[in-house]
């Protein structure tokens, strides 16, 4: 009874919040990407990682073309355009998802078949916990003084089947996850092979941060540093001009000089907003931003573009892990991606999607290392995002453990660049006692499900929002 009011309640102050737009979640659709199957079966996923790590080249060549192409089929369907339109502009697949606050108002409710097919809002954008974190590094080094304009927000969002998981397992409840500890469980129930999540990384383009009130300058990813180090999007050389009236006819040229008053834009170095991923922002949306971010003044119709997304499927125990973001050079894009990896993109991705660049984190270390039992030796596997992860420094990863490089040599893995996601995500866990041996973010690395360290927390299936956001 309660919770059916607490339900009501939840969904009419959403329906009186709602403009003419409503959003529905919606599964993931089949892109019709020939080779591509979703949920792909663990065995045949765990077979590639094995191959390419110890198979003799041939067979390691043919996993490397199918992990790939199982990454973009992923991207294929999740950014394709649904027949729903808010604020007039179609949603993409992923634009509909529940985002973790949504989800964590409702969690009690055991109300799972309804809450999908509810409709509300496009999801607000805003800051990430991991973030937090990020920031402080940024502000020692100085770098933060791109006018405000290198936060980075966004969300995390749940497909509908991890919605319904979550919410039938009440996984954003302090109570229920206290019940599952205090009963002796290891590790929340785990998710269904079909659950996905994600997490994107947004700028908002507000008329203030425009130069001759069109074009915005986005720093350009081009590579890691040649010593690994904290390397954010203000320290990159590059910048590329996102015009938002769009112009410019930019085919993989950045601007290494860029004058914040635009002298040093050119044509070659501007791109138009519809190369990316984008949407505009609904006035709602643009007072949510401005609330999260004080002193910005975003208002209705400014754009938001996509810069990055994170993706994990639950094909896997350990979850598939893969990253994408904006590049002026798709066809070519710079380490953690590949143009190996680029010329595998299928024909159905087209348009804004189909210009950004992919890396894919299967395993931690290669040749792997069994889910329980391994050994930190091999090499190691860098997946990271530029937008998101690369600013990181040793102590934004105080759980990293030294081991090799992806060329076999000795290194520190302890810097954003030096990342892995699955090293980190392992990690994750609920952690009620504030244990200080509870384990914490880290570098690649290899960490066993059955880490001493996890004595005394409850495992989260890998996903670190689910303690960070329940309440
Ligand atoms: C150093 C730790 C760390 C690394 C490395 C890392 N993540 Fe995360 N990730 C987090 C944290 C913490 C969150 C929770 C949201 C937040 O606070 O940012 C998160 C959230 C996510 C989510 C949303 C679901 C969840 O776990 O709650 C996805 C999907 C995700 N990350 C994917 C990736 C991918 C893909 C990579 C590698 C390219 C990656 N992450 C690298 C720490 C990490």
């Amino acid at each position: 009874m309660k919770c059916h009011k607490v339900l009501l309640a939840w969904a009419s102050s959403l329906l009186s919040a709602l403009p003419a737009g409503a959003v529905t979640a919606v599964l993931l659709p089949n892109p019709q990407v020939p080779g591509f199957r979703f949920p792909e079966s663990e065995a045949t996923i765990v077979n590639w990682v094995y191959e390419m790590g110890n198979g003799p080249p041939a067979d390691a060549a043919t996993a490397f073309e199918n992990m790939n192409l199982h990454g973009w089929g992923l991207w294929t369907a999740l950014t394709m355009e649904t027949a729903q339109v808010d604020n007039g502009q179609k949603l993409r697949v992923f634009e509909t998802w529940f985002t973790p606050q949504e989800l964590s108002d409702v969690t009690n409710t055991r109300l799972s078949p309804a809450l999908p097919s509810l409709p509300r809002p496009r999801s607000a954008l805003r800051h990430f916990n991991q973030f937090q974190h990020g920031s402080d590094v940024q502000e020692e080094s100085g770098s933060a003084a791109t006018e405000g304009s290198e936060t980075v927000f966004g969300y995390v969002k749940f497909d509908p089947t991890a919605t319904d998981h979550i919410v039938r397992e009440q996984l954003l409840s302090i109570a229920a996850l206290n019940q599952l500890g205090q009963s002796g469980a290891q590790q929340i129930p785990p998710f269904p092979s079909t659950a996905l999540t994600l997490k994107s990384a947004f700028q908002v383009i507000t008329v203030q941060t425009l130069v001759n009130g069109r074009y915005y300058r986005l720093n350009a990813w081009s590579g890691p540093p040649s010593t690994p180090q904290a390397w954010g999007p203000a320290m990159w050389p590059g910048v590329a001009w996102i015009d938002v009236k769009g112009g410019g006819s930019g085919s993989g040229q950045i601007d290494t000089q860029a004058a914040a008053d635009g002298s040093s834009r050119t044509d070659e170095t501007t791109y138009p907003v519809s190369s990316m991923i984008n949407h505009r922002l609904s006035a709602l949306e643009a007072a949510q931003f401005n609330a999260e971010q004080p002193g910005a003044s975003a208002s209705a119709g400014d754009y938001a573009v996509l810069v990055a997304m994170h993706v994990a499927g639950r094909e896997i125990a350990r979850w598939t892990w893969q990253t994408f973001w904006w590049t002026p050079t798709p066809n070519s894009p710079q380490v953690p991606s590949s143009e190996a990896i680029a010329g595998l993109r299928p024909a159905q991705l087209a348009g804004a999607p189909r210009n950004y660049a992919m890396a894919l984190g299967y395993d931690m270390l290669t040749p792997g290392q069994p889910s329980v039992g391994g050994q930190n030796s091999g090499s190691a596997i860098y997946t990271y995002n530029p937008y998101l992860e690369a600013r990181f420094s040793p102590a934004n990863l105080p759980d990293s453990l030294p081991g090799s490089g992806p060329d076999g040599r000795p290194a520190s893995n302890n810097v954003g660049v030096n990342c892995n996601c699955m090293s980190c995500h392992i990690r994750a866990n609920y952690n009620p006692a504030g244990l200080a041996s509870a384990p914490r973010y880290s570098g690649a690395r290899y960490t066993g499900m059955d880490d001493p360290q996890f004595a005394g927390t409850l495992q989260v299936d890998l996903l670190w929002s689910l303690p960070e956001i329940a309440r």
